[in-house]
């Protein structure tokens, strides 16, 4: 029986309390939400960075004798490499996924910076084609002249749809050209804007309403210096995310490696997200790292310069979201084509850096920074990567006694965890520091996964006067490049989907309410007894393939199933533990051959069935 007082008024809810976590994850920047089709435009792809990429990743010759050069003759100092054709010649770029995606009437804008060692200039012909070599449309021919960089720009009309599309970039006469950031954007982008975002990916996180983009990461913020390189370094890859390198003429920014293990262009830059945020009505909301990497990593700089800088860029990022036209940084915006300010109130100092005193004590010198100069501003610190546990405890301990705004709470938890903790902001202390959930999902993208959020977000409403801001992680996932699962939006180089969560999403964000309606039930509608113990593959052998696993209760409901149909990796490497993926089209049980796959504490009952294909692979 649920009892329901409509006159009585619990918390009140901001319209701000559902948003979004945007993480270059699973290559959700390049090759997914930013519309870019050429991969690896600037030949800054490394094998220091990744063992399977070189300079000519995404690329492959037609012709000639093609280098990528990394020498004084560069376009600028952050854009190290350029390619040198010795003419005639050509190139092919092969984008993302099966390749570049063309809709036919479609137009697509392409640019290149080139400069040629020819007195009377150096014909460059660009086109469409399939991987067999047919056009998709009209050549375009440009002439580079002069032997300074310069930037040539035409537009390319699709004649037939492709999505295995290729571009074709073809340098006749002799002598010498140089090539730089080859680029194609559809002109189609989300809102038309020029260096814009991929249409139906944009649209579908503008159609949650969010109210809030948190942004750039996750792990990718507060990494990267493990790698050990120069931090200092005004142009090196592999360093901590630095919003600075993301702003600005794309040509003019740095790359990196990221944390990811992939290369990320920052085309998708500071700039782009505020932008984004300002056009979906979202308040903007970046994280900036607090030099204490977490991720697994667990280093804080002990370089007080370092960190003194860190926290002038982040006085920086204030100013260039907020400053007069007439500032520094302010100035930057408005050359950029917004001289308004994009009304930055709240703002992340950390990421999961969870070596709680550590972080502590340099989050401190953040915060006071901001606060002297910027006191309006909500600054958000971190509990680590954990719901629970000693490191936990001691930063909500610290960020309660120092009287904190708000604290950022991040897990990934099993559906049940779901169920069984809608209580748990219940007993959070009113007087203390509001609570961001910067991070959450229930590991899997299933219905059932969907359902226990749902359930557990009624609990943050509930508790909406504690908990302000709540985001689901990750938003992304390129299907053929995934390093996180469950997503919230799966895409390809030519469709996207939402998953179950992502409705689930929807609904809570398209239907935030003024205030709590505080209700009462009785009864258990529904009440999944857990088992006491694991379903466990110890007696599988490893010369088995498995596939279509199904655990199905007496009463006919589905407990657990999996046809691996859709696994292009292994699971274990999220945490998941659960199966070794080969092919993607079956399992193999595990080298010990013990990961349950139903877990004590799992929804089920006393009697169930368990059904599983298997091949024999060798052996007995
Ligand atoms: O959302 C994926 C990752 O999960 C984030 O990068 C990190 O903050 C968390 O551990």
């Amino acid at each position: 029986t649920l009892t329901i007082d409509p006159t009585a008024k619990g918390a009140s809810i901001d319209d701000t309390m559902y948003g979004v976590f945007f993480e270059d994850i699973n290559r959700a920047a390049d090759g997914g939400l930013y519309a870019e089709l050429v991969q690896n435009r600037s030949f800054e792809y490394s094998t220091a960075d990744n063992a399977a990429y070189t300079p000519f990743t995404g690329w492959a010759p037609t012709g000639g004798a093609l280098d990528v050069v990394n020498d004084d003759g560069r376009l600028n100092e952050r854009n190290r490499n350029y390619l040198r054709v010795g003419l005639p010649a050509g190139l092919i770029n092969a984008g993302y996924n099966s390749g570049i995606n063309v809709e036919k009437g479609k137009r697509y804008d392409f640019s290149v910076w080139a400069r040629t060692d020819q007195a009377a200039g150096t014909p460059l012909e660009v086109g469409l084609t399939d991987p067999a070599g047919k056009e998709l449309g009209q050549e375009l021919k440009l002439r580079v002249r002069g032997d300074g960089w310069t930037r040539y720009t035409g537009v390319l009309t699709a004649r037939e749809s492709s999505t295995t599309g290729r571009l074709l970039v073809t340098g006749g006469g002799t002598g010498t050209l140089r090539l730089d950031e080859v680029s194609l954007f559809p002109k189609d982008t989300f809102k038309g804007r020029p260096n814009g975002l991929r249409k139906d990916l944009a649209e579908k996180i503008a159609a949650l309403e969010p109210g809030f983009v948190r942004f750039p990461g996750g792990c990718l913020v507060n990494t990267g210096s493990h790698y050990g390189y120069d931090e200092s370094s005004n142009w090196e890859r592999k360093r901590s995310y630095q919003w600075k390198d993301t702003i600005g003429p794309v040509e003019q920014r740095a790359t990196n490696a990221n944390f990811w293990g992939y290369n990320q262009s920052y085309g998708l830059g500071y700039y782009e997200y505020f932008q984004f945020s300002e056009d979906i009505g979202a308040m903007p909301l970046p994280v900036v790292p607090a030099l204490v990497t977490g991720c697994g990593q667990n280093r804080a700089t002990d370089d007080p310069a370092l960190l003194q800088r860190h926290i002038q860029d982040t006085l920086d990022l204030i100013e260039f979201a907020n400053g007069p036209v007439d500032s520094t940084w302010g100035r930057k915006r408005a050359a950029m084509g917004h001289p308004r300010p994009f009304n930055l109130t709240h703002l992340g100092v950390g990421n999961e850096e969870n070596l709680a005193d550590a972080f502590f004590e340099r989050f401190t010198q953040f915060r006071a920074a901001i606060e002297a100069k910027h006191p309006d501003i909500t600054i958000i610190s971190n509990s680590g990567p954990d719901d629970t546990g000693a490191n936990f405890d001691r930063l909500w301990q610290l960020n309660r006694e120092a009287g904190v705004d708000m604290v950022d709470e991040h897990y990934y938890n099993s559906p049940n965890w779901f169920l069984e903790n809608n209580n748990r902001y219940d007993s959070y202390d009113r007087n203390g520091p509001e609570v961001f959930l910067g991070e959450y999902a229930s590991q899997d993208n299933r219905f059932y996964n969907a359902l226990s959020e749902a359930a557990f977000m009624t609990g943050l409403e509930r508790n909406a006067d504690v908990v302000k801001l709540a985001s689901y992680a990750p938003l992304l996932s390129n299907e053929d490049y995934v390093q996180w699962r469950p997503d919230m939006i799966w895409f390809n180089n030519h469709a996207s989907w939402g998953s179950a969560s992502y409705e689930v999403q929807k609904l809570f964000m398209t239907n935030v309410g003024d205030h709590v309606v505080p209700s009462t039930a009785s009864g258990t509608p529904w009440s999944p007894s857990p088992i006491t113990g694991a379903i466990a593959l110890s007696s599988w052998a490893t010369s088995v393939a498995y596939d279509d696993v199904k655990v199905t209760s007496a009463d006919g409901r589905e407990l657990f199933a999996d046809d691996f149909s859709g696994d292009a990796g292994n699971w274990t490497g999220n945490g998941y533990g659960r199966w070794g993926v080969q092919d993607g089209a079956y399992v193999q049980s595990d080298a010990t051959a013990t990961n349950p796959i139903v877990t004590a504490g799992d929804p089920s009952w006393s009697d169930f069935t368990f059904s599983v294909k298997a091949t024999k692979l060798s052996g007995s």
